[in-house]
């Protein structure tokens, strides 16, 4: 054999470049696509907003894609090995991604068992005439935030959340390409498939239009607010998994020969236009329930938990076939929350597995089950929606973009690894990387990313 196949025999391998690719947009196609950029977007300049975007994308979002391709591909470890690879002092770095997606894992994954109660909701209506009510009463049991965490299971939620736990550990197990690529050859096409009909579903509900518009119309003044540019970043990274470890972990195990450029290129405009049809989606749909309530847009526009618990609720309720928006509008947030849940944990049992050389099973046993365990405790009380709120405030501040920030400056400055990467992308890459990537990633994104930061601790602080 040859040291590429014992190495994929021993640390697992994706088959094909394909596979690899697919992974990667099962990743990126998340939770963010559908239900936090339409909303982010309108918020922010509506369809001036794809200018930022775009710049984002092109100036950010890939050349950074590049470079956690790179590590990984060239260093052919998990996070923290292809870190220590560069240089043994930045393992660390490996290990503050690993510990972002532990906790990331522990609540994307009750927001998954979350949808697939409501999908079998959306048949019956089961909300009945007050969807908001119904999502913190009868479904969540939700407790004051201000008494704390407190344990009173709740059965409607703890049920579903084991089925996901069980499902992802199944997954997990059974490895690189029959687990996680497999999910993501078989995911991804029935996604879109589900999410076309939705949007097709939605385009024809009246008031239609009037969504679209809201989306569409451009405010271009919203260009002169830092704070426009900012969301466009921020959307950006979220919405690839850039800076999580998950395209280290990802391409490490990718083919040598591999043209990483180009499959960056493909994964970064497969992202960004599932994210456009999301918008198109999800707006039509809001369009469709201002008309029906007598409001504009603007009274009904929202992301997040309430446009996934509250507001499609209500737009399933009144719509003609509005059971079948419900069952694909969950059945989707299902498919695109699973493949990316799995490339969190990936992270988390590759590290592991590398570090202490423990077999697939033994490492997704010692890593997912423990997170699972969390999980099931933590999301399945009365407690769920105040544990949400301070998790994700938790890993916004010192997550993502902090170890961004610090990751590329390490590299660019303190270890001058860029030019290395670089040629090695080029061996096989069809993109030229050149001193253009360098400038990127040493000066301008770092810049971009502090000022968000600097702005996003003031708005908090
Ligand atoms: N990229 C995913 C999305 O758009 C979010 C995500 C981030 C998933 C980090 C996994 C890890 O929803």
């Amino acid at each position: 054999a040859t040291p590429e196949q014992t190495e994929a025999a021993r640390r697992g391998a994706f088959s094909s470049r394909r596979v690899f690719i697919l992974a990667a947009i099962g990743s990126a196609v998340g939770l963010g696509n559908i239900w936090r950029f339409p909303y982010v977007a309108y918020e922010n300049g509506g369809g001036a907003f794809i200018l930022p975007y775009l710049i984002a994308l092109l100036t950010a979002g890939i050349p950074f894609l590049f470079l956690d391709y790179a590590l990984g591909h060239r260093n052919r470890g998990s996070a923290p090995l292809s870190f220590a690879r560069l240089r043994k002092g930045t393992e660390f770095l490996g290990w503050w991604q690993v510990g972002i997606c532990a906790i990331i894992a522990i609540y994307y994954a009750a927001i998954i068992g979350w949808s697939m109660r409501y999908m079998f909701f959306s048949v019956d209506k089961a909300w009945g005439s007050d969807p908001e009510k119904f999502f913190g009463g009868e479904f969540l049991s939700a407790a004051d935030p201000s008494a704390g965490v407190t344990f009173d299971f709740v059965p409607g939620i703890l049920v579903p959340l084991l089925v996901v736990w069980v499902v992802v550990i199944a997954i997990m197990a059974l490895g690189v390409q029959k687990g996680v690529g497999a999910t993501s050859v078989i995911f991804i096409p029935v996604l879109l498939l589900a999410f076309v009909a939705l949007v097709v579903q939605a385009l024809l509900l009246p008031g239609a239009t009037e969504g679209l518009n809201a989306l569409f119309t451009p405010n271009w003044s919203a260009l002169k607010d830092t704070a426009v540019w900012a969301a466009a970043f921020g959307q950006i990274f979220f919405s690839l998994s850039i800076g999580f470890g998950i395209m280290i972990t990802y391409s490490s195990y990718v083919g040598r020969r591999t043209d990483m450029t180009g499959s960056g290129l493909v994964v970064g405009f497969a992202n960004s236009g599932f994210e456009l049809l999301c918008g198109i989606g999800v707006f039509s749909a809001l369009g469709f329930m201002a008309q029906a309530s007598g409001v504009q847009v603007g009274d009904v526009a929202s992301g997040g938990i309430g446009l996934a618990f509250i507001a499609f609720p209500a737009i399933i309720s009144q719509a003609p076939a509005g059971g079948l928006i419900g069952v694909l509008f969950f059945a989707s947030l299902i498919l695109a929350g699973l493949t990316s849940l799995v490339s969190i944990l990936e992270v988390v049992i590759s590290a592991v597995r590398d570090k202490f050389e423990m077999s697939r099973v033994g490492a997704t046993a010692v890593v997912a089950l423990p997170i699972a365990v969390v999980s099931v405790l933590l999301f399945s009380t009365t407690s769920a929606l105040t544990v949400l709120d301070i998790m994700d405030n938790f890993i916004n501040k010192f997550g993502i973009l902090l170890v961004a920030v610090v990751s590329m400056l390490v590299i660019a400055w303190a270890l001058r690894a860029l030019p290395a990467l670089a040629r090695h992308l080029n061996r096989y890459g069809s993109i030229p990387v050149r001193g253009w990537w360098v400038a990127l990633i040493s000066v301008v994104t770092p810049a971009v990313l502090a000022l968000i930061l600097v702005k996003e601790l003031r708005d908090t602080a």
